[in-house]
């Protein structure tokens, strides 16, 4: 190929279930990602999901069809319109604006059963037909072929010559995206395609039972596992996306092994999942909010313990997990067993240090009890009277200093009315039961595991008790009449978040902890947990705690659960503190300035696979360019710039490989070896991230600082070399 190969020929659809639609994770990986996709794409790149009505139009600003700027998108959009399809195209409101299409799936249901008969003719993939998840993926997916596929010929048609073509990198996420990449492959299409896989479907199921799953990885046989869990035909789409990708990857190196036994193809790199990382202009201000939100959390327990108000509020530390409702997998049933254990410790220890362990999990419920509004109903009233009594005060005083009088004893300021008022309400607050451990009427009480579990470790809320348990089964949100406040809010207010994971490719709960300067718990089989164990020498000095649930036996790493939240407790407000700085200092490691270097990577791969000639002469054409050191403010420009060094760090032929693998079966010492050592280098300094740790800053007069500070490896703590998915 000859002539000025561009980047600006390069296209960008990024195809997810969770596009502006929040399920899990994934939805957080595709919205924070947003800023640094689109200063190296701007609006080249589209972002396609599903149309939930419910919740699209807070999400979306939609573009009027007759505005739509670019004509091939105009054209085919009317071309799917016209043919009955319902979509909604427009801005996502979220950091970076970019260009988002979500597909009404409803509205091409008429064709499923064509589709699903077309799909398994051409992939042999079976589909029953009472699978709705399965059912609506399909139909998503067939939409969103037939929308790349004209795309495609739209831009071609009006291109003036072959060599203003563009090139289309198609990234598809998670197996419910996978369909439509199946369906480019079998049709031949010119579209280099990645798919990235955020666990695996069979992972999440075998670990949900009770399996044995990591030393059994080698041994299991895959299809029959997955019919056995009624999931072969899902089963299917994602092993078939998998293998039709030009580049497959996944979140961490632990899914990476897992990938290779159960998908059965060696992923070609990791991508570990980053954050979109906000720092205030105040140093300290992540510290005020804390103090704010911790506030709130105040307000809520003292209705909620109220009658049984007997601990400091200032001696209490807040304690919470939470996530999806995966008992098993997100370390539920271990929570509760180690909170058990920690508040034996703290009795027998005589300890005056209380905890309130919040586990915020949806189940099915049918409202809040009645005790749980009860009691932030009583304590309004509380607060109301007390009110009220302060202004009949300062309203007799008031009138009594105008005349020039000072009040002649305390009873002429409090009269006998405002203390019978005040009696009543401390009436009130009289209960007879125990300050429930739970906030809804779940559907299932008598079955829940995290009840249950609460139940064989008779953690009741008993005055004695130095651990309390509040079991919010819905999702927090500011409107909650109980709890209102955001989660990054409630998250701020915590003193440490616990997620002892037992299958968790990698986990945001601790990282959103951590860029918001709150400690946690996490563990050695997290991606999370295995990439900050693999960054820093001494996690728990930086609040990063890790739980070993690899080399350990279950007891014993309850054991170890429960010792770090001891320890914790047993921290002074001024450690507390000092921990919290040092903690948000590690923000820098999980930004997606630096993240999402390595989906440059993958994506440069897919280019070169897939246009092996067009991305031989953009290489030319760029070294060429290429001068000098990157000195740019403008964020689009060092991002360009950026993915273009990264991707002459790519060795020639073929792509490496993420993790170590010699391809023989997985053992526990394999597992604990997964290193993300990279022989890629990595650019010494990221524009427009400080190099955090070569300059690391501690506080003089926090000896424990000082400490880390001397003893650590600064330029081990800052990753040179790694964290990389492409090593040979
Ligand atoms: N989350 C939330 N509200 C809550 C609890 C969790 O929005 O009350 C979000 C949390 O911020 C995180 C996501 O849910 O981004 C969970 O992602 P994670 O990767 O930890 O687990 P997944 O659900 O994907 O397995
Ligand atoms: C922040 C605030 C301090 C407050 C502290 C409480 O650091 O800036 O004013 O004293 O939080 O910390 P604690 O760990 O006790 O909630
Ligand atoms: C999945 C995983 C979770 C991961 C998320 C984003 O839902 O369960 O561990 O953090 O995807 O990659």
């Amino acid at each position: 190929m000859t002539g000025s190969a561009t980047d600006s020929q390069i296209l960008l659809f990024e195809i997810a279930w969770e596009v502006a639609n929040k399920v899990g994770g994934i939805y957080t990986v595709i919205k924070t990602k947003v800023p640094v996709t689109v200063a190296e794409y701007g609006d080249r790149y589209t972002l396609i999901g599903p149309l939930s009505y419910k919740t699209a139009h807070m999400e979306v600003e939609p573009i009027d069809d007759a505005a739509i700027e670019s004509i091939p998108m105009r054209n085919t959009l009317a071309s799917l319109r016209s043919r009955g399809i319902k979509y909604m195209y427009g801005r996502w409101l979220t950091d970076g604006n970019p260009l988002v299409l979500l597909f009404d799936v409803g509205s091409a249901h008429h064709r499923m059963n064509e589709w699903k008969s077309d799909l398994w003719n051409v992939a042999g993939i079976p589909s029953p037909p009472d699978d709705f998840e399965t059912n609506e993926a399909i139909v998503f997916g067939y939409l969103v072929a037939w929308f790349l596929g004209e795309i495609k010929h739209s831009h071609d048609m009006l291109a003036s010559s072959e060599s203003t073509k563009p090139h289309i990198i198609a990234h598809f996420h998670e197996w419910l995206a996978g369909v439509a990449l199946v369906l480019l492959r079998k049709r031949n299409f010119d579209i280099a395609t990645i798919f990235t896989t955020h666990a695996t479907l069979l992972g999440r199921y075998l670990c949900a039972g009770d399996v044995d799953f990591y030393n059994n990885l080698k041994f299991f046989d895959v299809d029959a596992e997955a019919g056995k869990r009624g999931i072969y035909h899902r089963y299917c789409i994602e092993r078939a996306a998998t293998h039709c990708a030009d580049v497959f990857t996944t979140v961490s190196h632990i899914t990476a092994y897992e990938a290779e036994w159960l998908l059965k193809r060696k992923p070609d790199g990791v991508l570990p999942n980053g954050l979109n990382v906000v720092k205030f202009s105040a140093l300290h201000e992540f510290q005020n909010l804390h103090a704010k939100s911790k506030e709130k959390i105040h307000e809520f327990v003292r209705g909620h313990f109220y009658g049984h108000l007997d601990f400091e509020l200032d001696n209490t530390v807040y304690f919470f997990t939470a996530g999806r409702y995966e008992y098993r997998n997100k370390g539920a049933d271990m929570f509760i067993e180690s909170l058990a254990r920690l508040n034996h410790r703290l009795k027998s220890a005589g300890s005056k240090t209380t905890v309130v362990a919040f586990i915020i999990m949806p189940a099915k419920s049918h409202s809040y009890t009645v005790e749980a509004l009860k009691g932030q109903a009583v304590m309004k009233q509380l607060r109301d009277t007390v009110q009220d009594i302060q202004d009949h005060i300062g309203k007799r005083l008031f009138e009594s200093a105008a005349r020039g009088k000072m009040p002649t004893d305390a009873k002429a300021v409090i009269v006998e009315e405002d203390l019978v008022q005040l009696k009543r309400r401390i009436f009130a607050l009289k209960r007879d039961s125990l300050p429930p451990v739970v906030t809804h009427n779940l559907v299932d009480d008598a079955k829940d595991p995290i009840l249950n579990q609460i139940r064989n470790v008779r953690l009741f809320n008993d005055q004695s008790d130095r651990v309390k348990i509040v079991f919010h089964p819905e999702f927090l949100n500011s409107n909650n009449p109980v709890l209102p406040m955001d989660y990054e809010e409630f998250v701020r207010g915590c003193h440490l978040g616990v997620f002892p994971s037992y299958y968790e490719p990698w986990g945001y709960t601790p990282g959103e902890c951590t860029v918001m300067g709150v400690p946690s718990i996490t563990t050695n089989l997290s991606g999370f947990g295995c990439f900050m164990e693999e960054m820093i020498s001494v996690p728990s000095d930086y609040g990063i705690y890790i739980v070993d649930r690899r080399m350990k036996s279950v007891e014993e790493s309850c054991d170890q659960l429960a010792s770090y939240m001891e320890e914790f407790c047993n921290k002074s407000r001024r450690q507390r503190i000092n921990q919290r700085n040092r903690t948000e200092r590690l923000s820098d490691l999980l930004d997606w300035k630096r993240m999402g270097l390595d989906y440059v990577k993958a994506r440069w791969v897919a280019l070169r696979r897939k246009f092996p000639e067009y991305a031989a002469a953009l290489q030319r054409q760029q070294e060429l360019e290429e001068s000098g050191e990157i000195n740019s403010d403008d964020d689009e420009e060092v991002a360009a710039r950026l993915a273009r060094q990264n991707r002459s760090t790519i060795p020639e032929g073929e792509l490496g490989h993420g993790y170590e693998s010699d391809g023989n079966p997985m053992t526990r010492e394999d597992l604990s070896n997964l290193k993300y050592n990279s022989k890629v280098p990595r650019p010494a300094s990221i524009p427009g991230s400080p190099k955090l740790f070569k300059s690391f800053a501690y506080d003089e007069g926090d000896e424990e600082e000082k400490r880390i500070a001397s003893n650590a490896n600064p330029a081990g703590l800052f990753y040179d070399a790694g964290p990389d998915g492409y090593d040979e």
